[in-house]
């Protein structure tokens, strides 16, 4: 993938971070989750339905797919990794699913078959952190099987507790 693509990746993204209402990712900060390898940018293909993991040097794994993936692509979705590979632990910071894409089990496909691949690479736990308030988010994890194991008080702003959740993978 040329850095023309890798920008227009980083492009989509930033239009799905802008639909967010808090805690949007600067264009800049973005950037730099494709350049320190201890984050996974995955990103959601509309047509054909696919999901290509970036990898660090700019080109990409498809997991969920055995066809060639044509460019320009349609990215209607993206999800972003922490990875602790000393203890293989994973955190997940973000998953976003184009608004007008919303409610069709594409979070749930998406999440589901990227923890499958972390799972082939031996990863063990997954830990996330997600707004009281936030409950399409917390029902998706909650499908997914994930458990609050602890609540965070007043973590985010206006006083609002964050539910720290895990799965073992
Ligand atoms: C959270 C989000 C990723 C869900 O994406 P989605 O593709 O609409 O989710 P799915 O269609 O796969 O739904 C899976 C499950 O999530 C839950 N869910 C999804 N949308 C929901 C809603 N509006 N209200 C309540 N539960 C909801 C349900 O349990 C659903 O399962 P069901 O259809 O069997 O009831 C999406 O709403 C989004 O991008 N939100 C903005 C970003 C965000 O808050 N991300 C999470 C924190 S980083």
């Amino acid at each position: 993938m040329s850095n023309t693509n890798i920008q227009q990746i980083i492009e989509k993204i930033f239009q799905l971070e802008n639909q967010l209402k808090e805690d949007q990712y600067t264009k800049e900060q973005i950037q730099n989750f494709f350049s320190y390898h201890h984050y996974d940018v995955f990103i959601l293909i509309y047509e054909p339905k696919t999901i290509l993991k970036i990898l660090q040097n700019h080109t990409w794994n498809i997991i969920n797919n055995q066809k060639d993936i044509l460019l320009p692509f349609d990215v209607i979705g993206y999800a972003l990794f922490f990875k602790n590979d000393s203890e293989q632990l994973l955190e997940l910071h973000k998953i976003v699913i184009d608004s007008k894409f919303r409610g069709r089990g594409l979070a749930f496909d998406f999440l589901s078959q990227i923890l499958n691949d972390y799972k082939k690479l031996n990863y063990r736990k997954i830990f996330l952190e997600v707004s009281e308030q936030n409950l399409p988010a917390i029902n998706l994890y909650k499908k997914l099987n994930f458990k609050i194991i602890q609540v965070r008080k007043k973590y985010y702003q206006n006083n609002i507790d964050a539910f720290v959740m895990t799965l073992d993978i």
